[in-house]
């Protein structure tokens, strides 16, 4: 069996127990081959059968790139003279290149304090890059004024890890998913608004009568959902995920993971997973890029990091996995 991200085949089924077993089947079909790279994870629309790694990387090339991040170095300063004026900087993300892809879903794996947050708030504009391009959808980020990016930024989201702090406690939830279309003046009344929120909360497996709730009468792995319906609420075409299941139990994460598949597949979004946890980047991405001090050391499919990593940090990381297959 191999994992489908396409929302369209053979899927893994979290909820009801049988989400291990079948991801024990998806390791094997990888260790049991001889070594074979031709079986890769089904990436495509073509329903589940297995393409070869050279069909796939065709697929790719050809696919429209929807990010291209160029040479990017972010400093942070350094040391402070007695008037608290920094007299050093130092580098945190340096020059850092890559692309993201049509529907493709790219994971950023690292220890923590690497940099990778970093790398996210520099693609969002949230912090300045000291260097390098950011090209979204052909415009350079870093070449914009504040008014240009507030109208950019609708097509570019993020999703925190922590899904309690990112919500007001005291805005109904429905209130908080339509805050977007509000300050976007998406839909001519109130009433559309209102019912976009409501199709979201149901793609996102909430009700609609969840509307005037607050966040604490939420579980975690619900307020997650809802700061996703909240991410997917201008249709975006980049998310950036920055550790956006680390804080929940195993089971919630692979139910929230299972649906950011589902959505990307029905939205056809392009994203950033961060995470330190690369049992979870290799479950999600089509790709992944490996940061070590601020640096990209290695990048490859998911299946190619996770089972053939060539680069000695990432060999370390997969090494430190616990229970190795579990995503
Ligand atoms: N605003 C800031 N000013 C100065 N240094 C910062 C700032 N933000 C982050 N740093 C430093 O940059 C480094 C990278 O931080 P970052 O948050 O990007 O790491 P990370 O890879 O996301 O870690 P984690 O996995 O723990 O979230 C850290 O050493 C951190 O202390
Ligand atoms: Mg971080």
């Amino acid at each position: 069996m191999v994992k489908d991200n396409t929302g369209n085949g053979e899927k893994m089924n979290i909820a009801d127990g049988t989400a291990y077993a079948a991801t024990q089947d998806v390791v094997g079909d990888n260790t049991n081959n001889g070594g074979d790279k031709s079986m890769v994870k089904d990436n495509t629309n073509n329903g589940g059968l297995v393409v070869t790694s050279e069909e796939n990387i065709f697929r790719e090339t050809e696919k429209k790139t929807i990010l291209s991040v160029e040479n990017l170095t972010v400093c942070f300063p350094g040391k402070r003279n007695i008037f608290g004026k920094a007299i050093s900087v130092v580098p945190i993300v340096k020059n850092v290149s890559f692309e993201v892809k049509e529907n493709e879903t790219v994971g950023l794996v690292g220890e923590s304090g690497c940099g990778k947050t970093t790398l996210g708030r520099a693609i969002l504009q949230l912090i300045k890059p000291s260097s390098g391009k950011i090209v979204l959808e052909g415009t350079d980020l870093t070449t914009l004024n504040s008014g240009q990016l507030r109208v950019i930024r609708k097509d570019l989201q993020i999703v925190f890890q922590d899904p309690y702090g990112s919500l007001n406690p005291r805005i109904t939830i429905g209130d908080a998913i339509m805050e977007p279309l509000n300050v976007h003046r998406i839909h001519s009344s109130k009433k559309q608004r209102k019912e976009q929120v409501v199709e979201l909360l149901e793609k996102v497996s909430l009700q609609g009568d969840h509307f005037n709730r607050y966040p604490h009468q939420f579980s975690g792995g619900q307020r997650q959902r809802i700061c996703i319906a909240r991410a997917l609420a201008l249709q975006p075409d980049f998310l950036i995920f920055d550790e956006s299941v680390s804080a929940l139990d195993v089971s919630v994460q692979a139910q929230v993971l299972n649906l950011i598949n589902d959505l990307k597949a029905e939205m056809n979004f392009s994203s950033i997973f961060i995470s330190h946890d690369l049992s979870v980047v290799h479950y999600i991405s089509d790709r992944v890029l490996v940061m070590n001090k601020g640096r990209i050391v290695e990048e490859g499919t998911a299946d190619d990091i996770y089972f053939n990593p060539s680069n000695a940090y990432t060999q370390q990381l997969v090494q430190a996995i616990p229970g190795k297959g579990l995503f």
